[in-house]
């Protein structure tokens, strides 16, 4: 099938990266959040990414121009219907996700695909709240989606080829590289990733050594281009917790338990980079 028209749900910093890919590869996009206030934000800064890249020489004033008209934002989830494919990037909540995907079913063509960002929950759950199972798959971007090559495709019991197909075919379109994983807790990236950084996070808790020590360590001993806590306050304090608690619960195993302190960040409002507050100051 093509995919010409997408919508994408949630204007934050998945959403709004999702949606500048899109429109760059030349497909008709849809930005669509509840908030007219963060919607604003996520054009704005779509915008911006594109003026900086105009001002590096790497698009023509042109292409940034094009990119732009082919982007629409709206309150309105109404406007999907006649979208071939929906990518979700709401908050990490199945409850959220559920009500935006049996909402999205009734409002959606019969052929379209719904796909979403979720970086943990089970893809399996939330298509059986659709009536058409076989059309939902995950379609999982790395942060900051313009930058990072990899999408995790990961396929629900019930997702068919032709859906698997089709989005492979669309990651390939944007430039991007697909990676087939099955439907398991934090599938293969923040299975792997997340763990990591919650025990970063204890080694803090525990006195260890100081945040900046800590990261340190990882860049300069082990070539990662972020510390742990720098990349925990990047993703979003929130996220990193909800996807520890996936985890947790999804294996029943006590070496996924989130570390107090993440908790504690959490409960107090310090979400990183997004609340100006995390392990670090953003202010
Ligand atoms: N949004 C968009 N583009 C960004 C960006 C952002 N937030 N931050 C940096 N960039 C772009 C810059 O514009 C620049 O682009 P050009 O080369 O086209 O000019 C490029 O990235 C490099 O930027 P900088 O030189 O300023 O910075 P850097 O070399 O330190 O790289 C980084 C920045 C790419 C973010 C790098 O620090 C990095 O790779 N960090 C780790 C990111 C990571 O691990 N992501 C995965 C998170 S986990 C996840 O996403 C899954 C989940 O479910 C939680
Ligand atoms: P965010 O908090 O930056 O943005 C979420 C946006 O969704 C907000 O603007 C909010 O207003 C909007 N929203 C909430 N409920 C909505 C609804 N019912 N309808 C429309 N809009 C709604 O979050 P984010 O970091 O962009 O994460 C979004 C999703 O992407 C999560 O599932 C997260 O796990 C996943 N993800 C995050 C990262 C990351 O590094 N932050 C990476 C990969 C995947």
């Amino acid at each position: 099938m093509s995919i010409n028209k997408v919508m994408v749900i949630g204007a934050g910093q998945m959403g709004a990266g999702i949606a500048q890919v899109f429109a760059q590869a030349g497909l008709s996009v849809i930005i669509n959040d509840l908030d007219q206030g963060a919607l604003d934000k996520g054009i704005a800064g779509i915008k911006k990414r594109l003026e900086r890249a105009v001002g590096k020489d790497k698009i023509s004033e042109t292409e940034k121009n094009e990119t732009l008209d082919r982007l629409a934002g709206t309150t309105d989830m109404n406007d999907a219907s006649d979208c071939d494919l929906v990518v979700e990037a709401v908050v990490e909540n199945m409850d959220v996700k559920t009500k935006v995907f049996k909402r999205l079913d009734e409002i959606m063509p019969e052929h379209a695909i719904l796909a979403s960002n979720t970086s943990s929950l089970p893809i399996t759950e939330i298509a059986a709240a659709t009536n058409r199972p076989s059309q939902v798959i995950g379609m999982h971007f790395m942060n900051p989606v313009p930058v990072m090559k990899l999408v995790e495709i990961i396929r629900a019991i019930q997702t068919s080829d032709d859906t698997y197909q089709a989005i492979e075919d669309l990651t390939k379109k944007i430039n991007k590289s697909p990676v087939e994983v099955e439907d398991f807790p934090g599938f293969v990236s923040n299975r792997i990733l997340m763990p990591m950084i919650n025990e970063a996070i204890y080694t803090v808790h525990e006195g260890v050594a100081s945040p900046e020590d800590v990261d340190t360590v990882m860049k300069l001993g082990m070539n990662h281009p972020m510390g742990p806590l720098t990349l925990a306050d990047f993703i979003g304090l929130d996220t990193c917790l909800y996807i520890m608690e996936v985890l947790h619960e999804g294996f029943g195993d006590s070496k996924y338990r989130p570390c107090p302190l993440l908790r504690k960040y959490v409960k107090a409002g310090w979400l990183g980079k997004k609340s100006g507050r995390g392990f670090y100051s953003y202010e």
